[in-house]
């Protein structure tokens, strides 16, 4: 656990509840968190199911491994300490997300299954519903469709650490989701999760 630096600080609660902003947003915060290789579809998935939440009025928001790594994770590469790290931060942005009654989408590698059951432990803590998304997604196909050219860098030894080449992805042993996505169409996939969101009242029936 990252040790508590500041002393005397303390949570300060409002008058309005999580449970009043829910009701307001006629939705449940809860945090969708697609896993998998760079390549797998994590971001696509995520793109295609703000869309659809959008279209039937409900509020999604989007945090992507490239975006956040631009802001305000720019100080952190890719040695194990910064991806936990990365992971981490990410965990603490999409609790603050669900606090606030929206469906954060987070769209990471995360490829320590350690870091990646800190943060379910975190929001399971909060009483905030987590769904482990597993983007699963051959090695093989994830480096034919080497969509950022990345795969083919990797390879030829310009990038280091490379997930999935020199770098280890550890897949899901208890996700909520297991998506193939090397056999499955994007819609498909959409609608497995809006439906999983209806059945675990994340948006109401
Ligand atoms: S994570 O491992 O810390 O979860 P994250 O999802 O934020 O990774 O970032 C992964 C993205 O960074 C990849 O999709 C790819 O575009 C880019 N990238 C650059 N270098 C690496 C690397 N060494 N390993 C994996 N992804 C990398």
């Amino acid at each position: 656990m990252t040790e508590q630096k500041a002393t005397n600080v303390h949570w300060h609660e409002g008058e309005i509840s999580r449970e009043d902003r829910d009701r307001l947003m006629n939705q449940r915060g809860a945090t969708l968190w697609f896993t998998g290789l760079s390549g797998s579809g994590k971001s696509t998935i995520a793109v295609a199911l703000e869309e659809a939440l959008f279209e039937r009025g409900h509020l999604s928001y989007r945090l992507d491994g490239d975006n956040i790594r631009l802001g305000i994770n720019k100080n952190l590469g890719f040695s194990a300490d910064d991806r936990t790290e990365n992971i981490r931060r990410i965990g603490e942005i999409a609790k603050l997300f669900v606090d606030s009654s929206v469906i954060a989408l987070t769209s990471f590698i995360s490829p320590y299954r350690e870091d990646r059951d800190k943060v379910r432990a975190l929001h399971e803590e909060a009483g905030m519903p987590f769904i482990e998304v597993f983007v699963d997604c051959s090695l093989d196909e994830a480096e034919k469709r080497d969509p950022k050219g990345l795969y083919k860098k990797a390879r030829a030894g310009e990038i280091k650490n490379f997930t999935g080449i020199d770098d280890p992805y550890e897949a899901p042993e208890k996700a909520e989701i297991h998506l193939h996505t090397d056999q499955m169409s994007l819609q498909e996939e959409v609608d497995l999760l809006l439906a999983y969101l209806t059945q675990h009242n994340i948006l109401p029936a």
